[in-house]
């Protein structure tokens, strides 16, 4: 397996927005608010967020609230959620993130949402490698879970291919649109991941991890 020798910075400053993870064609890096317009674009298509307690976006207001959020959220430890950026063209494809954690048991969920038109091309797999990279060679996680609506059969099997193991179901896990809502629930062991193929991919995390997520 290869592990970038040179880990991120474990020394935190009071809100440190540096942290980045890279890989070959795809890198992760924290919202800043000049990334609104283009997550209003990849959040505005029903399909995307056909699951989710939120959207389909309507206006700008939203995706701007929600980056100024995420700060507060890092603080707290709540989530550490990056946009997915193509390298080549600086674009925003989605958004990938670690919540839920638990440092006593080394676990967190991880959840991602992607453009429409980026479905199917390999970013998903390509910004799993990232943000799983960053949880179990960086933060000292053992189990990283995720969670899919029963009937987001897409998901699910985007999350098997890598290597995530179904593990049941869990019901009325999630309240959204004023119903109670059951998901898959999907585990990737350390184990796992370290024989998987993405297990081995390079990347390189640079920048400072918020201190709330530190092992
Ligand atoms: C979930 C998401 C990130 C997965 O990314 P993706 O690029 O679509 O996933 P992949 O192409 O890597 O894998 C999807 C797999 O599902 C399969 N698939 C497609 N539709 C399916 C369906 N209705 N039922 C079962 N499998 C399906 C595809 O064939 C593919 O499998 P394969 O690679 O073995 O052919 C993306 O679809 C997305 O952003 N969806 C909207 C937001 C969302 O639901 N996020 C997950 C929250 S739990």
């Amino acid at each position: 397996m290869t592990i970038d020798p040179t880990p991120a910075q474990t020394i935190s400053t009071e809100h440190p927005t540096d942290l980045q993870v890279v890989g070959e064609s795809y890198m992760l890096r924290l919202a800043n608010a000049d990334d609104a317009e283009q997550l209003l674009r990849l959040g505005e298509d029903p399909a995307v967020t056909r699951f989710f307690s939120w959207g389909p976006y309507t206006s700008i207001e939203q995706p701007q609230k929600y980056i100024e959020d995420l700060q507060a959220k890092r603080d707290n430890g709540a989530l550490l959620e990056f946009v997915i950026v193509e390298r080549e063209t600086d674009q925003i494809v989605g958004v990938t993130g670690l919540t839920e954690f638990s440092k006593r048991d080394r676990r967190a969920v991880v959840g991602s949402w992607l453009g429409h038109k980026y479905w199917g091309t390999g970013v998903n797999v390509a910004s799993k490698s990232l943000v799983l990279g960053l949880g179990f060679r960086q933060l000292g996680l053992e189990r990283i879970s995720s969670y899919s609506h029963v009937r987001n059969g897409r998901s699910k099997a985007a999350l098997e291919r890598i290597g995530f193991v179904g593990e049941g179901i869990l019901h009325a896990w999630h309240w959204h649109h004023g119903e109670p809502q059951d998901v898959n629930i999907h585990c990737l062991l350390r184990e796992i991941y370290e024989r998987s193929e993405i297990g081995s991919d390079k990347i390189e995390i640079t920048g400072t991890v918020p201190a709330a997520f530190l092992p």
